[in-house]
């Protein structure tokens, strides 16, 4: 089934106190508040994962990893694996964030890795596609995006699509203040399920779950969920307001 979900990436903001006090304020802005349907994620930085997901329990809120390294566990000093992200309260992990693949290098090989060692930890991935402005502007946005599924993602049986929920998230979009038009959005994103579909048939990609991320926020997001193609939204800036935050969970409700 094609989900509802409202996921709040806080990258690297907030220390230990200020994520324990956000997820309190998110979890008090949605007491008694109907959720209708729509699943709501956080992603806060490692060290505070564990913190959070306590502040959380008992909420139908859930918590997301920004990241993890492929192997189970051993020496790669400074990463943190799925089992153990697992341990520490999270049942999903956001991968292949243009950061990660700007900032860190990661491959579209290398993230179809990480992959598989969340789904071997029966966990969710949220995976994250998109282009940078050049690609636009020169029409190879849809190609862009084709390939970045196809190759991290392609190796997958079907039945592995229901773990799988994908985030268009347009580079030259993304803590810019330049949101993708609803038209855009729902361009990609349709285009998007066609690729699915051409590889593994109607139903999975009528069930697949795509998020729009990218300048998303309390003032735009209803008009980019009222698109068809556009299931829920992976939010940065505006999932750090816990009002914000709401508000955008209401818009798609
Ligand atoms: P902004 O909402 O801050 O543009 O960030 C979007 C994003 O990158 C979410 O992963």
């Amino acid at each position: 089934m094609r989900r509802k979900i409202v996921a709040g990436n806080w990258k690297m903001n907030k220390n230990l106190q200020e994520s324990v006090a956000l997820a309190g304020e998110i979890k008090s802005a949605l007491a008694g508040c109907p959720l209708c349907g729509v699943e709501v994620v956080v992603a806060p930085v490692f060290t505070n994962l564990y913190a959070v997901a306590q502040e959380l329990k008992g909420t139908p809120v859930a918590v997301a990893a920004q990241n993890i390294y492929p192997k189970p566990s051993g020496a790669y000093t400074g990463e943190v694996s799925a089992p153990i992200a697992k341990s520490a309260g999270a049942s999903k992990v956001i991968l292949g964030h243009s950061e990660r693949r700007q900032y860190f290098g990661e491959t579209d090989e290398f993230l179809a890795e990480k992959v598989d060692a969340v789904l071997a930890e029966n966990m969710e991935v949220i995976f994250c596609i998109g282009e940078v402005l050049a690609q636009r502007e020169s029409g190879e946005h849809f190609q862009v995006v084709e390939q970045q599924i196809k190759n991290a993602l392609f190796h997958l049986p079907a039945s592995a699509w229901s773990r799988i929920v994908l985030a268009y998230e347009p580079v030259w979009a993304i803590g810019t203040g330049l949101t993708a038009t609803p038209e855009q959005a729902e361009e990609m994103h349709a285009h998007i399920r066609k690729v699915v579909e051409d590889k593994y048939g109607k139903q999975v990609a009528e069930d697949l779950t795509i998020l729009y991320g990218g300048s998303c926020n309390a003032k735009n997001a209803a008009t980019l969920f009222a698109q068809p193609d556009v299931d829920g939204g992976l939010i940065g800036g505006a999932s750090l307001k816990a009002e914000d935050f709401k508000t955008i969970i209401a818009a798609r409700a």
